[in-house]
């Protein structure tokens, strides 16, 4: 179980780069979820007036490139676009360049990319904080703002998320692995349910069985109604994630039975949630009656992106 700290730790996050769920630590974590909070109801202010966060998307975004800009215009600071077709990137200047060069400028960059290696790039020659917009292995972020959810609907505090169990059900993609991390960190029992041959990376599962330590459970399963038996928030995402679009056909076969519906929402303790990071395809992973239903959270987890990026930013740029 991840208490926050009675004095935050969140000191030790200035100037320091998150390019993965692991790369915070369980108190670390938990103290952001607590400023994140505090955040949100208006308890805290803080002020990075001044301070410019560069946005480098080579994938569509709707929530995390505005809750990014939203987020820095509401401490004060400045986001820059920096589409890597309009700078010298896509001309082929090397990124060893464009980073050392984007450090002079700015004072953090968020990055949405394919691959995590281009990531890990950036974050090898920036001077300052690189933080993981979504990668093909990870979605950091994401991960915050969904605890926070869960958090909201259970307790107050993130000490109240250790003994929940979240059931992600689907493709175990990106999300699915931030999910696993970030949750072993906070006591979260994480169960991962997806066909075979759709299972999150092994490396990532043992990573995050080893965070956990034994405080909490960390589990794959290839039966949805075994998946979700019990759990506190069932989770989906898309079938084919962006990258994946020549895949949709084939995914959309290989996930039949895996839609998160009414029926399998019935198999979860009667307070269930139910999240999705979004984008959603109603009748595909999740019917259209359970993201629309009473038991949904997920606008509420996409404001939530807003307050954990605010957090985040604070922290890494030394205002926490
Ligand atoms: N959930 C999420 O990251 O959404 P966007 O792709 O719209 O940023
Ligand atoms: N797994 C999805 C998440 C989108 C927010 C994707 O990578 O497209």
């Amino acid at each position: 179980m991840a208490t926050p700290s009675a004095t935050s730790s969140l000191g030790g996050l200035a100037g320091r780069d998150l390019l993965s769920s692991a790369d915070l630590s369980g108190v670390e974590t938990a103290d952001l979820l607590q400023l994140a909070g505090d955040l949100k109801a208006c308890r805290r202010r803080i002020d990075l007036a001044g301070r410019m966060l560069g946005l480098i998307f080579r994938k569509a975004s709707t929530r995390t490139r505005v809750s990014f800009s939203v987020a820095m215009a509401r401490l004060g600071g400045q986001t820059i676009d920096l589409l890597p077709t309009v700078t010298q990137v896509d001309r082929g200047e090397p990124i060893a360049d464009t980073a050392r060069v984007l450090s002079r400028y700015c004072d953090a960059l968020a990055i949405r990319t394919f691959a995590q290696e281009e990531l890990a790039d950036y974050a090898h020659w920036a001077s300052i904080p690189v933080v993981n917009a979504l990668t093909d292995h990870e979605h950091p972020c994401q991960a915050l703002a969904d605890y926070l959810t869960l958090m909201e609907a259970f307790g107050s505090h993130p000490a109240d998320l250790a003994g929940l169990t979240l059931a992600y059900v689907g493709d175990g993609n990106n999300v699915a692995h931030s999910l696993l991390l970030c949750g072993a960190l906070l006591g979260v029992n994480v169960r991962v349910g997806c066909p075979q041959g759709f299972t999150p990376e092994l490396a990532v599962v043992d990573q995050a069985r080893s965070l956990a330590a034994g405080r909490s459970s960390v589990e794959v399963v290839h039966d949805p109604v075994a998946a979700v038996r019990g759990a506190h928030a069932l989770y989906t995402d898309v079938w084919a994630s962006m990258g994946q679009e020549q895949e949709q056909a084939e995914r959309a076969v290989a996930f039949s039975g895996w839609c998160l519906d009414e029926s399998l929402l019935s198999e979860a303790d009667g307070r269930a949630i139910v999240l999705h990071c979004l984008p959603a395809h109603r009748g595909e992973e999740i019917s259209a009656g359970v993201i629309e239903g009473a038991s949904s959270r997920v606008f509420d987890q996409a404001e939530n992106r807003l307050h954990v990026q605010q957090a985040l930013l604070a922290a890494l740029l030394g205002g926490a």
